[in-house]
């Protein structure tokens, strides 16, 4: 790439390696159970969260839908942080396909407090929707890739207990989120009934994402997944890449926060920036161009003219997301782009 892609990790290309074992992937029929490559992926999936099971499946936002409509009855009630992706970013597939109704509780950057989690369930009361669920997403995408620690997992958790609520957790990027806290992805995963991650993020894999949880939960899931039309034939050909990602591409997270944090630092130096360093605590960094009076969008059409590719949080916030096509030779380039831009609306 000749230039710095910093929209999302999910511009990363599959490495070498996996385009290799794409091309030699034993296969079968997945949705006859038969793909050897899918199961080997799935078992070492679900491994990795620590659960009973998993599946493969095209996409993050399937994911995630499945374990609504899995979850949940139509008519149910799910409480979620306000900025989630579920919410946000998934053309409403938990209200349009899974019937589900989405009761919205606002966290600080995307981290949930149990205690407002508590306020927002609601008694039994003939009027009111059953609230089923409880989604938490670590770490989260609109906050920042910010994380939220093992205690608070646990206190969720034990909210959701007390009230009869399943807990499904959106870990894209649960990887990261195990990084940032020292853990491994299973310390995080313990606390929830279902967890999601995606293969196709930092992880570099081209396509796909899993689910995992109980044995009778995946088993319903897998179900779901065929209604979806979600049922994949010769699948291997794909979860082959998805293994490397989770045997290979793990550890060098490591590298993708060193330079968020580096891009961060650099870009709290340059006057007209505004960024607030607590939450670059993953791989993303956002930051706000206010002080400069000019929009997002146009600050990004004069960064990507200079080379750098990054997305908007309109009004004026920005938001850069390290992967591992982006190297710190790479931070100082955007870093020089940035100031470019910024030094010519400062007034
Ligand atoms: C937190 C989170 N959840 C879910 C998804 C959805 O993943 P996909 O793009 O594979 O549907 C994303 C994608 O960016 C995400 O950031």
């Amino acid at each position: 790439m000749d230039f710095i892609e910093m929209r999302s990790d999910t511009l990363t290309l599959p490495t070498g390696e996996m385009r290799e074992a794409m091309r030699w992937a034993d296969v079968g029929d997945d949705v006859y159970g038969e793909d050897p490559t899918v199961k080997r992926l799935e078992e070492l999936a679900a491994g990795k969260v620590g659960k009973e099971a998993a599946m493969f499946v095209p996409s993050g936002t399937m994911g995630n839908l499945l374990a609504v409509m899995t979850h949940c009855r139509r008519g149910d009630e799910i409480v979620l942080e306000s900025d989630c992706h579920i919410y946000y970013y998934e053309v409403g597939g938990l209200s349009a396909v899974a019937g589900v109704v989405p009761r919205l509780v606002s966290g600080r950057n995307g981290v949930l407090d149990p205690d407002d989690v508590t306020a927002a369930i609601r008694e039994e009361n003939i009027h009111y929707a059953q609230a089923a669920c409880l989604s938490i997403e670590n770490t989260h995408n609109r906050g920042g890739g910010t994380v939220t620690p093992i205690p608070a997992m646990a206190a969720l958790r034990r909210v959701a207990d007390e009230n009869g609520l399943t807990v499904h957790l959106d870990g894209a990027r649960i990887f990261n989120a195990a990084l940032a806290l020292g853990v491994e992805a299973q310390e995080i995963a313990e606390h929830v009934d279902s967890v999601m991650f995606c293969l196709s993020k930092g992880l570099s894999a081209p396509v796909g994402s899993i689910l995992a949880g109980s044995a009778e939960f995946i088993r319903a899931a897998r179900k779901n997944r065929k209604m979806l039309g979600g049922g994949m034939r010769q699948a291997g050909v794909l979860a082959a890449a998805g293994i490397i990602a989770i045997e290979k591409m793990v550890d060098r997270l490591a590298d993708d926060h060193a330079n968020a944090r580096s891009l961060g630092l650099g870009l709290a130096e340059i006057p007209g920036i505004a960024i607030d360093l607590s939450t670059v605590q993953t791989n993303i960094v956002g930051f706000d161009v206010l002080a400069l009076g000019i929009r997002a969008p146009r600050f990004a059409a004069e960064l990507a003219r200079e080379g750098v590719r990054v997305t908007t949080r309109p009004p004026s916030g920005l938001r850069a997301v390290l992967n591992r096509h982006v190297d710190s030779a790479g931070v100082e380039r955007a870093l020089g782009a940035v100031a470019t831009v910024c030094s010519r609306h400062r007034r």
